[in-house]
């Protein structure tokens, strides 16, 4: 194993890690995804689903992820290349190109939560305004959709995109050092916001039974594969695994850090939020009689303020509450995934941190801004408005309900096989207080393999059997963008080829050096 890291960054304290660790897990995916998607699969009947993906797949695959950075002290390709060779490393860049796309739309969406968070000091909440684009005339939609698509046709998400790339830039720019005090004020500034938003919510009338939808258990629904395959992609998007971001963060932790207690508390703080954020906002979502029934950006940008605006008092003071609380959440996570492709080039290349940010913000920020495009391809605003908002879902379904676990899958496979679950739990327990037992062999190598290729063959099925993802809104494109019925396929290709042809290029190219 390498022992030479010379001056690689450390973290200064364990607590330091864990928040930052917690503040990468905690996100979007906290705050209004898993409410989308726990509403999606029947509110209480995604609780059950939820919990054994968090406790069979979740936290073993943090300890895996963790556990490998902290055991070679390199970001992914170079933990992957140490403990399986060009295989591994192959399968470390995959994940740092899919980690490059999810980066992307990421920090677009962080660019139109800035643009709501400027909206919510007041011309989020007045009289709806025409978009003649849309085909919209005064008062035809509820505020905060006309806001939201207002601003979605114009280039001001491009500005908000690269004001959010320069502040994941100056959080990361000396790495660990900087991202350390960022996440100290963030994480429980975060936290704070949040327990305001649930105070108001389940003391609102009514709100209280928002709190009964999420918590009332519904068997049947469990046999739908559809939601296991839900609760999946959710643990693994809302943890930061599959993208070998957590073995990037545990690269820079003292060794003989505790890798399993680290595993649970970052787990356990990760969906404690998380359950608690579907509190606040399932009771907001009923007291204003707003059905969730949403796409988890819709929830994000329209039904959620929706519900904000509906409220007593406070209107304008509880929407910027919101969007300051995901802008906070989402920077800490940004910042991660940023981080971990950084780290990777870094160890691979040798390049300094300076040179290595600045080329990875360049190319970001273009993808960003091809996410925030602003032209309208689709009037009836069916699924997606604008040409950047269809090219984010295109690539969002690809990421998000394949590529995590493919990552999650080829890991276990790696260490399961090819490594052996033996020598990482081992090394795992020499400085942990919780022990892991053989069960834990049989979870890697076994359990979680047959699980996720359970839930990704099913996904497969249906694409073939459903048509391809996104195929079946390409009906209604206005005039001109006719071009965007193939949309689906060139994304998908798009995505399967840079993900394997940059993974292949990358394996072959530099080597790994130790250095910080
Ligand atoms: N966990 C983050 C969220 O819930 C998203 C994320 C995924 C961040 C993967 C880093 C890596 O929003």
């Amino acid at each position: 194993m390498p022992e030479k890291s010379v001056a690689r960054g450390q973290w200064k304290s364990r607590v330091g890690f864990i928040l930052a660790a917690s503040g990468s897990a905690i996100g979007l995916g906290n705050i209004v995804f898993f409410s989308a998607n726990a509403y999606r699969f029947g509110g209480g009947a995604f609780y059950l689903p939820y919990l054994i993906a968090l406790f069979v797949i979740g936290i073993p695959v943090m300890i895996l992820e963790f556990g490998l950075g902290n055991f070679t002290r390199h970001a992914f390709p170079g933990s992957l290349s140490r403990i399986a060779g060009n295989k591994g490393e192959f399968i470390g860049w995959w994940a740092n190109v899919n980690a490059a796309f999810l980066t992307m739309y990421y920090i677009t969406i962080l660019g139109w939560v800035l643009g709501m968070l400027f909206g919510s000091f007041g011309a989020l909440w007045k009289t709806s305004v025409a978009i003649p684009a849309f085909g919209l005339a005064e008062g035809d939609l509820a505020n905060p959709v006309a806001f939201f698509f207002q601003m979605l046709s114009t280039w001001k998400p491009v500005i908000f995109v690269a004001i959010i790339w320069f502040f994941n830039i100056l959080i990361i720019r000396k790495g660990v050092e900087t991202i350390e005090p960022a996440t100290r004020i963030f994480v429980p500034l975060m936290w704070i916001f949040m327990i305001i938003l649930i105070i108001r919510g389940v003391t609102l009338d009514n709100g209280i039974h928002g709190v009964y939808l999420l918590f009332t258990p519904n068997f049947s629904v469990m046999k739908n594969p559809a939601v296991w395959q839900g609760a999946f992609s959710q643990i693994f998007f809302t943890l930061s695994l599959g993208m070998g971001t957590m073995t990037a963060y545990a690269s820079y932790l003292p060794r003989k850090s505790d890798v399993t207690q680290n595993s649970v508390i970052t787990s356990l703080l990760n969906c404690g939020f998380e359950y608690i954020a579907g509190l606040a906002i399932f009771s907001i979502l009923f007291a204003c009689a707003v059905v969730p029934q949403a796409s988890t950006l819709s929830m994000t940008f329209f039904i959620l303020p929706r519900g904000i605006g509906e409220m007593p008092a406070g209107v304008a003071a509880f929407g910027i509450l919101f969007f300051g609380l995901l802008l906070l959440a989402g920077l800490t996570s940004s910042v991660s995934l940023v981080e971990t492709v950084v780290s990777s080039i870094k160890d691979n290349f040798g390049w300094t941190r300076r040179k290595t940010v600045g080329i990875a913000a360049t190319v970001g920020l273009i993808g960003s801004a091809c996410f925030a495009l602003p032209q309208v391809v689709n009037p009836g605003l069916e699924n997606d408005g604008t040409l950047g908002l269809t090219l984010l879902d295109l690539m969002d379904h690809w990421v998000f309900s394949y590529g995590l676990l493919i990552i999650g899958l080829s890991e276990c496979l790696l260490i399961g096989w090819v490594y052996g679950v033996d020598k990482i739990r081992r090394y795992v327990n020499s400085n942990s207080r919780i022990q892991l037992g053989r069960w834990f062999n049989v979870l890697v190598k076994f359990v979680i393999p047959s699980l996720l290729i359970y839930v990704l063959a099913i996904s497969v099925w249906g694409e073939f059997h459903d048509g391809l993802y996104g195929m079946d809104y390409a009906d209604n494109y206005s005039e001109g963008y006719s071009f965007m019925r193939s949309a689906p396929i060139v994304v998908f290709a798009f995505w399967i080829i840079a993900c394997t042809v940059g993974g292949v290029i990358l394996t072959r190219k530099g080597e790994f050096k130790d250095h910080e």
